[in-house]
């Protein structure tokens, strides 16, 4: 796809995308949001058209679900390929080679020095909630720790496990009763109003007082934590963080759920986030970038564990579509060639966005692994008095000159960088530099 990104012909959302917009507002309900009303034509790579002739570098990359990069040639063949055969059979009904294989794959790539299986479905939500039904079968426990400013998903359980109430649990009734939340180490925004590392990690004695007062681990089958927290700001805990809870689970018989689903496939640099830490998890729950655009999810688990549930208590109808399965097979393929860019390429953007930090006060945190970044932009670097409504003219401002980008933090006031990890060095620049245009100006509005 011949490109000239960013070129912006027409101020977006443009009238096409206007007309859509009017589509969407009379026939889609106002809680399916949209970061932005740019309807988009076609996409490649890092650059999205939309269907008024206008360019975008994506730094989205719907949320982090095309590490390879929009409609990656070598993702596509394998699917084109995989259509000519069969489309859908239903692993249950009639099994097939992609599932096994990807099965087989995941649990080899997967830390951890034992036998494990995988079940295959189809969203973030759905292997979370696989994750904590066969952490719960397992021990015969009931409780799932979690923690503040988490995001798991939408579904009744994952949302149970979800820290903000706005928007994901409001007015939506029950939630799933067996859930404990504590304190995530939020360093920026520390929950006991300590520094790290005199803190000396109080949010993990927190949870040794806990389980010594308020609530016995005997109840507690796991604790399900992010390795670095996507929804709820990019948040980036210290390694001592989750080597202190897989200490606490090993002394507690509590089992330890990653879920990978935003901060895996290699967004960080290494397949799973946790390995930074060298932290061996005994479920893994992914999705987004697994397949490479197409829907999947994997629930990866230490075999002993998974197979503590009875013959059909996991799967579902689509779970592991054979398209989803060869393009997961070639994604993690392609993700492994490409492990070793995102070091440099995140150095480069770490670099370029602390730079700017020096310059503008409104940016109070830099954070980050590889290539999932986020900026915190504040008030008052001495307050921290989250900045909402700048960090929502620097969006607009990106999206007007050509930057697809957003937002995170459960105070609305983080900017997540997300591009591909095969993204050129120049349109990442460029990337930047629309960035950086956008805090000026904004600030100068
Ligand atoms: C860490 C994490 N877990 C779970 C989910 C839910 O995934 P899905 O939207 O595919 O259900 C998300 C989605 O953003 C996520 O970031």
């Amino acid at each position: 796809m011949p490109h000239d990104a960013p070129k912006i012909l027409v101020i977006p959302p443009g009238p096409r995308s206007k007309e859509l917009a009017v589509l969407r507002d009379r026939y889609v309900p106002k809680a399916v949001y949209n970061v932005t009303q740019i309807f988009v034509a076609e996409s490649e790579g890092a650059i999205i058209k939309d269907v008024d002739g206008n360019e975008y570098i994506d730094f989205a990359t719907g949320i982090s679900c095309l590490n390879v990069g929009h409609r990656n040639p070598e993702v596509m063949k394998a699917i084109e390929e995989q259509m000519r055969k069969y489309l859908h059979l239903c692993f249950h009904v009639t099994p097939y080679e992609p599932y096994v294989r990807l099965a087989e794959k995941l649990a080899t790539i997967a830390p951890g020095n034992f036998e494990k299986k995988v079940v295959l479905v189809n969203s973030g939500a759905e292997t979370v909630e696989n994750a904590v039904k066969v952490a719960r079968r397992f021990t015969r426990k009931p409780i799932i720790v979690t923690f503040e400013y988490a995001f798991h998903g939408r579904t009744k359980l994952a949302m149970s496990l979800t820290g903000s109430v706005h928007p994901y649990k409001y007015g939506f009734g029950s939630l799933d009763p067996a859930i404990h939340r504590t304190p995530y180490a939020y360093c920026y925004r520390c929950s006991f109003g300590l520094e790290y590392p005199t803190c000396n990690m109080r949010c993990l004695e927190y949870i040794k007082d806990t389980f010594a007062i308020h609530l016995s681990p005997d109840d507690v089958a796991a604790m399900i934590v992010e390795p670095i927290q996507g929804e709820g700001g990019f948040i980036v805990p210290p390694r001592e963080f989750l080597q202190g809870l897989r200490k606490i689970c090993d002394e507690s018989n509590i089992l330890l759920i990653a879920d990978e689903v935003q901060s895996g496939m290699g967004r960080t640099g290494k397949m799973f986030a946790i390995e930074h830490s060298n932290v061996v998890p005994d479920i893994i729950a992914m999705a987004k970038s697994l397949g490479g655009g197409i829907p999947l999810a994997a629930t990866i688990s230490r075999a002993d564990v998974i197979d503590a549930v009875q013959v059909g208590g996991l799967g579902g109808t689509f779970g592991g579509n054979p398209l989803s399965c060869v393009a997961a097979l070639k994604t993690i393929e392609i993700v492994q060639g490409l492990l070793d860019n995102v070091p440099r390429l995140g150095s480069i953007l770490m670099g370029r966005l602390r730079e700017m930090q020096e310059k503008y006060e409104a940016i109070g945190d830099v954070r980050g692994i590889g290539l999932m970044v986020g900026v915190e932009l504040v008030k008052d670097r001495k307050t921290k008095e989250p900045a909402k409504d700048l960090r929502d003219k620097v969006l607009s401002e990106c999206h007007k000159n050509g930057l697809i980008i957003m937002g995170a933090g459960a105070y609305h006031n983080v900017i997540r960088f997300l591009p591909p990890l095969n993204i050129s060095e120049e349109l990442l620049n460029k990337g930047l530099d629309i960035f950086e245009n956008a805090i000026k100006t904004s600030l100068t509005k």
